[in-house]
């Protein structure tokens, strides 16, 4: 385990006169308090009472009921697979890892990625090695070359919805190919899918289709969930659908990191559900966070130099900012912090923890009035910084 610089970091964005688009926090004024106020006070005295009560190790039974529901309406297939609920996605990615990893393992992950999980992988001692991506998701000649080389990694980690931190989505034509290489070689994929539903456009339905509902249990597949951008991260609930024997084995490992997941929020996700207050939920969703999105980018377009590129989302919360060649993102955020506006420094989602000529911004938290302040603010900094 290392001290986190970028933690050191991140404590000087806690101040609350900056406009912070460093944290993959939702938005708070989103939140379905209404629903969840109504959903606690229908509920009758005795699930109440089972709400505070420990609960089995792979969730509360009605929950894993109406999650199925869900997941089959998403396309993914149950035949064979079994839900473990987890205290967040983190943890199915956490247990994934306990159960596959031993020290010195391998495992194979996109270039850009999640912060979480590089300090899940590295608390097994494992090797990461990171492949670069493109505009349909992870190169694939990288990627093949990586899975071949030796050791043969135990598992290959891949976000093909609006990665985290890139915002990038995996063309169908990708995830296709990224089938066929796993199939051959029958390398585990675990596939981490939080942002699933915040698409921006209803076009986009289709392409954000699961590679597990699409892999047709050819190879296997551990599939990561949240309600945390569907509901709220403070639910702490997510899942890990995953082939029966492997889903069997987080489940023993679940038992010795925290025994069940919160019996109180499962209680409420399983009425959300079931209640039929998810879908017109997150439609309000998308509509928001399009709108964020389409605000910030209008804001990098008016305000950052030539020679500054960025991607542009499809949904989820993040934009992925390339700086001009000789430029830190360390030094850039220091100023930028200073005069009121944060985000994550690049080095934060390298495999390697290395490479910092890139921003990460998180439009997803600030509301959408302070976002052209903030992003005049950082490209200000750059600015001077390229003049040096
Ligand atoms: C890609 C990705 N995976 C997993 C998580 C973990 O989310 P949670 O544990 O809240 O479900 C996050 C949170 O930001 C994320 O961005």
């Amino acid at each position: 385990m290392r001290a986190s610089e970028i933690r050191e970091l991140m404590k000087l964005a806690s101040r609350p006169d900056i406009v912070s688009f460093s944290g993959g926090m939702p938005g708070p004024e989103l939140f379905p308090v209404e629903e969840i106020d109504e959903i606690y006070s229908g509920l009758p005295l005795s699930v109440k009472r089972d709400a505070l009560q420990y609960g089995p190790t792979p969730g509360y039974p009605p929950l894993i009921e109406s999650l199925k529901t869900y997941l089959k309406s998403r396309g993914l297939s149950l035949d064979g697979n079994r839900i473990l609920i987890t205290t967040g996605s983190l943890q199915a990615i956490y247990l994934t890892a306990k159960v596959f990893l031993d020290p010195g393992d391998r495992v194979v992950t996109e270039d850009p990625t999640f912060i979480g999980a590089i300090a899940a992988f590295r608390s097994f001692q494992v090797k990461l090695d990171g492949v670069p991506l493109d505009d349909d998701g992870i190169e694939m000649n990288g990627f093949v070359q990586q899975l071949d080389s030796k050791p043969i990694p135990k598992l290959a980690y891949l976000m093909p919805n609006f990665n985290n931190p890139a915002g990038l989505t995996m063309s169908r034509k990708r995830r296709i190919e990224v089938i066929e290489t796993l199939k051959r070689r029958d390398i585990v994929l675990l596939e981490d899918d939080p942002y699933h539903e915040l698409y921006f456009d209803e076009s986009d339905r289709e392409l954000v289709t699961p590679i597990k509902a699409l892999a047709e249990e050819s190879f296997p597949i551990c599939y990561a969930g949240s309600f945390s951008k569907m509901i709220g991260p403070g639910m702490r609930l997510g899942w890990l659908l995953a082939p029966d024997e492997i889903s069997l084995q987080c489940e023993i490992a679940k038992q010795s990191v925290d025994a069940c997941s919160p019996t109180f929020t499962q209680v409420l996700a399983h009425s959300f559900l079931s209640q039929g207050k998810l879908d017109p939920y997150l439609k309000r969703l998308r509509i928001a966070y399009a709108r964020r999105a389409a605000s910030i980018l209008k804001s990098l377009d008016a305000h950052m130099p030539d020679g500054v590129i960025w991607t542009k989302p499809r949904g989820g919360f993040y934009v992925w900012v390339t700086l001009p060649k000789g430029l830190d993102a360390s030094e850039v955020f220091t100023a930028s912090v200073n005069r009121g506006a944060a985000f994550v420094v690049g080095k934060a989602f390298d495999p390697q923890g290395i490479r910092n000529n890139h921003l990460r911004l998180s439009f997803s938290n600030p509301p959408e009035d302070q976002i052209e302040d903030g992003i005049r603010i950082i490209a200000g900094v750059i600015k001077e910084q390229m003049k040096k």
